[in-house]
């Protein structure tokens, strides 16, 4: 495991400070777990999700998008195997009251005795109970066992249901994929480390469907185009790495799978996996529902339960590795330090910074008239007050690639300056063709 260091600390407050990341609710006290992405997350996240549906949807002729509800008919999960086997083994300390996860015990602590981990204070462990991760709600006027739905743990299962839809409708035949983002929710018994495990999140999954003689070939696909996904987004191949799962380590319904894991301050963790579920899911839902889910390929007239290869990420966790491997505090010069985030620029929440040199002399004028050319494509953000210098520094702390700085020279060669974040080097372009500039630099298609 890595040293801990207080990047994490110091992430969280840059994301408090700049409108990243609140604590959910906080003007009562704050919701554990929770999290309200602000003004400049949202941007972040939005540009994370957007990456990913043009890298797996948008630019694959073999690959659709859905978009299923979270309440589903409760017997999916029966049917799933997520209502019998959807646990975590939990522990509660009979001095303390407090509730652990009996697996995970050597990343705990305990409440009243921090230096401790969860049965090395004078407390007593009970022996582990199987606690099941899905939140329970109840639909409709009447609450009764009728009533049972569950909020969904996984967006999988709303793809799985919707296979034949899609099949019949789309014209789709495997090899063929079908991608959803969306929110999901456990009652984790643990939550940790800021947004990494909470009880609400957003997943991004796609089940990819395959002949069966071809699901080895597929999972090799999907576990390295994963990988390199991160990669081209300017991750650091030193901090991800591939992990084979071992056979004890599979979940029941996968025939062998990988994570993606990066090394946070926290330790190397998971960060996707990448499964080959065989046709569990799709024979399950037919034998409980009594629908033929098999695939007729007209061509060979064979009829048969497609193979499926998941690659299964959290939209929640994928933002703060983006955020805590751009993080980077640069010593300039003796004793000049500048926070910066090297964030891909077509994740950047603001695209560019607008700087007049000063606030007169027409130079306002000519900024927000480029202001108003760009905003129309990019996110970009007006800064007049302050030393050029701190403006500049403002804007690196929350990763704008690029800053424009409109000068006196602008009223004579139409031209502006426009410095990169990274490097910080500075060059002169002509005022009309900022926005190309731009367009070359920052749209997803750059990823
Ligand atoms: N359909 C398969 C599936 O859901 P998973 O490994 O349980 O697999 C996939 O979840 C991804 O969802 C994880 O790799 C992680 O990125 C994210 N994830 C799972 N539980 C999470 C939680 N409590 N908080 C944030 N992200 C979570």
């Amino acid at each position: 495991m890595s040293k801990p260091d207080d990047t994490m600390e110091k992430l969280v407050s840059l994301c408090k400070r700049r409108g990243f990341i609140f604590p959910s609710s906080e003007i009562y006290g704050g919701l554990k777990s929770c999290w309200d992405y602000g003004p400049l997350g949202v941007e972040l996240k939005r540009n994370v999700k957007e990456a990913w549906w043009q890298h797996m949807v948008r630019r694959r002729a073999d690959v659709v998008g859905i978009d299923c509800s979270i309440l589903m008919h409760p017997k999916v999960w029966e049917t799933s195997g997520h209502l019998a086997g959807f646990n975590d083994p939990m522990v509660d300390c009979k001095t303390c009251k407090a509730r652990f996860r009996a697996d995970t015990m050597e990343s705990q602590v305990c409440p009243k005795k921090p230096s401790k981990r969860p049965g090395e204070c004078d407390g007593e462990l009970t022996e582990p109970r199987q606690f099941n991760l899905m939140f329970k709600t109840s639909m409709g006027p009447v609450e009764n066992s009728d009533s049972v739905v569950y909020l969904r743990p996984e967006t999988a299962q709303g793809i799985f249901v919707n296979f034949k839809n899609v099949v019949d409708t789309c014209r789709m035949k495997p090899p063929f994929g079908i991608a959803q983002q969306g929110k999901s929710f456990r009652n984790e018994i643990v939550t940790e480390n800021f947004i990494f495990r909470s009880r609400e999140f957003e997943q991004m999954e796609m089940e990819f469907f395959v002949p069966p003689a071809e699901a080895d070939k597929w999972y090799e696909f999907w576990r390295d185009a994963r990988y390199a996904w991160f990669t081209d987004l300017g991750v650091n191949k030193d901090k991800l790495r591939l992990r084979e799962h071992d056979s004890d380590e599979l979940a029941h319904y996968s025939k062998c799978c990988a994570d993606i894991e990066y090394e946070f301050p926290f330790g190397w963790k998971e960060l996707e996996g990448i499964a080959n579920r065989t046709d569990f899911d799709l024979q399950r839902h037919a034998e409980a529902t009594g629908r033929d889910l098999r695939f007729f390929d007209d061509q060979s007239k064979e009829r048969y339960f497609p193979h499926v290869i998941e690659p299964a990420l959290g939209v929640d966790r994928a933002t703060l590795t983006f955020l805590v491997d751009a993080y980077d505090e640069e010593e300039l010069a003796e004793g000049d330090t500048r926070t910066v985030l090297h964030l891909h620029p077509s994740l950047a929440p603001i695209k560019a910074g607008i700087f007049p040199l000063v606030k007169k002399e027409g130079l306002p004028e000519i900024a927000h008239n480029l202001e108003d050319e760009l905003r129309s494509e990019f996110n970009v953000f007006y800064d007049q007050s302050g030393a050029i210098g701190r403006r500049y520094r403002r804007q690196d702390e929350v990763g704008t690639p690029f800053g424009i700085t409109i000068d006196f020279d602008t009223k004579t060669d139409q031209a502006v300056t426009i410095r990169e974040r990274d490097s910080m080097a500075q060059e002169r372009v002509a005022l009309d063709q900022v926005k190309n500039y731009l367009r070359g630099r920052v749209l997803p298609e750059q990823a």
